[in-house]
C-alpha cells in the first residue's frame, strides 16, 4: 500500500470513491447525490493535505486534512478518512490516521478534532485506539442519530 499526496490526477477517482461513500450514507453527512463542485469545496479547497492510499495502483482509501478553525483556533486541524467498501479491515484505516497526525505535526497544527463522528460509526474504536478522546456529543445530529466530538493532541 502506497500512502502518497494527491494530484490533480486522482481527484476523479477520489470523487467517484467518495460519492460512493455518501450515497452509501457511510461517515459522513453529505446527503446524497454529491455534486462536484461539492466535493471540491469540502475535500480539496480548503485542504492542508489531501493524501491517498493505493493498493496495486487502485484507489484504496483517502483522507484530508484542514484547519477546523480560523485564526487563533487554526492550530487545531480536522481530517476526514474513507477507505473503499473492498479494501476494509485490512489496517488501511488505521494507516491513514496514523499519517495524518504526522502530516498534521508536520504542517503546524498541535490538535486534531473530529467534529461529528456518528454514533454507530465503527471508527469510532479505532480513534480510541489512538488516543483520541470523545469531548463533546451532538444530540440527533445526521437522521436523529447522535454524534460525538473526538479530540486528540499531538
Ligand atoms: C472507518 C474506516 C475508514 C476504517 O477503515 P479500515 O481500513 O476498515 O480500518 P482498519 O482495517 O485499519 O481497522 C482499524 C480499526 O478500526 C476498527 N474497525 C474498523 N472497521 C470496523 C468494523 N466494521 N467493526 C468494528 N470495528 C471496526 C477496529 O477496531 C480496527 O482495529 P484493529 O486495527 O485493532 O483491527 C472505513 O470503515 C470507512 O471508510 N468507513 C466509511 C467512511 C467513514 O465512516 N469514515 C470515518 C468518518 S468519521
Amino acid at each position: 500500500m502506497d500512502l502518497a499526496a494527491a494530484t490533480a490526477g486522482d481527484h476523479d477517482e477520489l470523487f467517484a470513491a467518495f460519492s460512493r461513500i455518501v450515497d452509501a450514507g457511510e461517515g459522513f453527512p453529505q446527503a446524497p447525490p454529491l455534486d462536484r463542485a461539492e466535493f471540491d469545496d469540502y475535500w480539496l479547497v480548503h485542504a492542508a493535505a489531501v493524501v491517498v492510499a493505493r493498493e496495486h495502483g487502485r484507489l484504496a482509501g483517502a483522507y484530508y486534512l484542514k484547519a477546523n478553525f480560523v485564526g487563533r483556533a487554526a492550530h487545531i486541524a480536522n481530517a476526514g478518512y474513507f477507505v473503499v467498501a473492498e479494501c476494509r479491515g485490512s489496517g488501511i484505516g488505521r494507516a491513514l490516521v496514523e499519517h495524518s497526525m504526522g502530516e498534521a505535526r508536520r504542517l503546524g497544527f498541535d490538535a486534531l478534532l473530529f467534529n461529528l463522528v456518528f454514533e454507530s460509526n465503527p471508527a469510532r474504536r479505532l480513534y480510541e485506539s489512538l488516543g483520541f478522546a470523545v469531548v463533546g456529543r451532538v444530540p440527533r445530529a445526521v437522521d436523529g442519530e447522535d454524534a460525538l466530538v473526538y479530540w486528540r493532541q499531538l
